[in-house]
């Protein structure tokens, strides 16, 4: 667990990064993603980011009150459905005609819903698509761009102090570590098999067994999955009154156990910046934390709200054995494949 008093202290820290970073927050215009924008562009240098999202009033109103806190940073709106893989493409071009390196990419973006299945015109279910496909599909546009920033990371790390990254190459997915169940593997994307809770299940597992995957093919970027605890944001926006109500109700007695939503920013922010979580190619592992293998400095982390270790052991050591972060990877890039045609990037 991260004391919150480690988590401020990283976090005020962060100017050591240098001038410059680029962030990228899929579901910046609300909720996690856009108290943890917020964190992180009060205590950067001139960052650049890039609030990806639908709603366009909200991101103007955060941009505003952003250029005060910050008048040197550059915040910019990217306008996307990000439950359409064809909008993330065009999501990523935006960004890519902008900058040649992301130093980091965070997703939120996602509902909560009793719908279901409830299909986009590229087939895929909404949920599903947010909380699994969509932000894989950023995170395979703009590996060239993590890459660049990553490999910038072992280059001044070997320069400067070591451990002492001043920049940073780090992919965050905020959904639910933890939470990773049995998989039905002959129907990933639940065409017959669909139900909220399997959606959930294979979204999560699919997930961490991805993360892990990837931090091999990528050894220069390193891979967080977060489960956030219980925070009031505006997940309920698209519920009906009635139900509104109920939650609300339910939230005044789970106060105790909620994290309240500023600190879930600063919290996510520590993930998303942390040395702790370094990526596999990183020589300094000695203060990194346990990987989701259980490997100190593995390069994908499974993480509870507090920063702890959190990954559902018994599951994931079951579908490694038949490597099915492999199977999972390869079904995605078919679906990717299946949607927007070939791509050059693996
Ligand atoms: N809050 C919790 O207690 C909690 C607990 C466990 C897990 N989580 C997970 O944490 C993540 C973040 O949740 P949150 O609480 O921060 O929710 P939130 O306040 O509702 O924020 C969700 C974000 O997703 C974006 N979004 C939704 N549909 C989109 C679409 N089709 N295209 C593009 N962007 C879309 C929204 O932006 P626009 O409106 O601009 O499109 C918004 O910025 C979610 O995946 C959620 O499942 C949250």
């Amino acid at each position: 667990m991260a004391s919150l008093e480690t988590v401020l202290k990283n976090n005020v820290n962060l100017a050591d990064y240098g001038p410059g970073l680029v962030a990228v927050f899929v579901g910046g215009t609300s909720g996690i993603g856009e108290v943890t924008a917020r964190a992180l562009v009060r205590d950067t240098v001139s960052p650049r980011v890039y609030l990806v999202g639908r709603n366009e009033k909200q991101a103007s109103k955060i941009i505003e009150e952003l250029r005060q806190v910050n008048p040197n940073g550059q915040i910019n709106f990217v306008h996307c459905d990000a439950a359409r893989l064809k909008s993330v493409d065009e999501a990523c071009k935006t960004i890519q005609d902008k900058e040649d390196k992301v130093n980091l990419l965070f997703m939120t973006a996602g509902i909560l819903t009793t719908k279901g299945p409830d299909e986009t015109d590229e087939g895929l279910d909404k949920k599903i698509s947010l909380h699994y496909y969509s932000r894989m599909r950023f995170l395979t546009n703009l590996v060239p761009q993590l890459t660049k920033a990553g490999l910038a990371t072992e280059a001044s790390s070997t320069a400067t102090q070591p451990g002492l990254y001043r920049n940073l190459s780090r992919v965050v997915s905020v959904l639910e570590a933890g939470g990773e169940a049995p998989l039905i593997l002959d129907d990933l994307s639940l065409k017959k098999n669909y139900s909220l809770r399997n959606c959930a299940k294979h979204a999560i597992t699919m997930t961490s067994l991805s993360m892990e995957h990837l931090s091999s093919m990528y050894p220069t970027t390193s891979f967080v999955h977060a489960y956030p605890g219980v925070v009031k944001t505006g997940l309920m926006r698209d519920f009906g009154a009635i139900t509104r109500t109920a939650m609300s109700a339910l939230f005044v007695l789970a106060r105790p156990w909620m994290v309240p939503l500023d600190e879930s920013g600063e919290r996510h922010l520590y993930a998303a910046t942390s040395p702790r979580f370094p990526p596999r190619a990183s020589k300094d592992v000695e203060r990194a934390a346990p990987g989701s293998d259980g490997t100190k400095g593995s390069g994908a982390y499974l993480l509870h709200w507090d920063g702890s270790d959190n990954g559902n052991k018994k599951p994931l050591q079951e579908l490694r054995k038949n490597d099915t972060g492999k199977l999972v990877w390869e079904h995605t890039l078919g679906v990717f494949e299946s949607i927007c045609g070939k791509s050059t990037t693996p």
